[in-house]
């Protein structure tokens, strides 16, 4: 499997000049590699135009979409937009989404069923709100468990197993966004393993097997290959450090040496 690398560039920057540069230093550092996929995901206003600066090694994805492909729904994106506009992924779910616009998991739900309807990949993010323990036995107490469990039922209810291999689940702890507090790669392992669990579940270990898990929360180039190679996540979902373009690159070049 390879390596996905996923930069989260919320509603940032604020003009389309920015926004060429810093895709222009991530273009210059990235070059084709098979064993590593970096997925820009900049606000929905640029993508078209930085999709038409793309010379290969990068792929796109949306921060967020409806979940009905068109017709009067005035303000919405949807999937089938997105993937004639050259997307790949979206992210659904994210917590600010969840927090600021009170995204429920039956709309996320949707959302996921659009997404995959339009054969796009989503990128569905969990995560539980303050930092959790695990007892001796590695358990999960409370938090963590209860909450991503939750998501994961509820966002995933009604997709069929054979839907597994495309959907990318970000465990991303809220009290690790945006704070330079990380998960340790332990609890990040154990969230990973807890997610498979669930899977495993709803489903069966062969589909669980499937899915990628990508750790997300104040990931930077220090501590990337903690995830990488520590916790053995299938990559990284990168949002303050993907906005300045040579740590973003430095990451993605720290991950391609595993
Ligand atoms: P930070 O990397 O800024 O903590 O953000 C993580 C995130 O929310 C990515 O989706």
């Amino acid at each position: 499997m390879s390596k996905l690398i996923i930069g989260n560039w919320k509603c940032n920057p604020t003009s389309l000049n920015e926004t060429k540069h810093l895709f222009e230093v991530i273009q210059r550092g990235i070059v084709k590699n098979k064993n590593v996929e970096v997925i820009i995901c900049p606000p929905f206003i640029y993508l078209a135009h930085l999709i038409a600066l793309v010379k290969g090694g990068l792929t796109f994805g949306a921060q967020d979409c409806f979940w009905e492909q068109k017709g009067a729904f005035t303000g919405e994106i949807s999937p089938l937009e997105l993937k004639n506009t050259g997307c790949q992924y979206v992210i659904i779910g994210h917590s600010e989404r969840r927090k600021y616009l009170q995204e429920t998991d039956e709309m996320i739900n949707k959302k996921i069923k659009a997404v995959l309807k339009s054969r796009l990949k989503p990128i569905l993010c969990v995560g539980e709100e303050t930092r959790d323990t695990f007892n001796s036995e590695g358990k999960p107490l409370n938090e963590m468990s209860l909450m991503v469990g939750e998501q994961i039922e509820k966002d995933l209810a009604n997709v069929s197993a054979a839907r597994i291999r495309d959907i990318v689940i970000a465990y991303e702890p809220i009290w690790a966004i945006g704070t330079g507090n990380s998960c340790s790669s332990d609890d990040a392992m154990k969230a990973s393993l807890f997610i498979r669990k669930t899977l495993t579940k709803l489903y069966d270990r062969p589909t669980a097997e499937k899915a990628k898990i990508v750790y997300g929360g104040s990931v930077n180039s220090k501590n990337v290959n903690e995830y990488i190679k520590g916790a053995n996540m299938d990559g990284v979902l990168v949002g303050g450090a993907s906005l300045n373009g040579s740590e973003f690159v430095k990451i993605y070049e720290i991950s391609s040496r595993f």
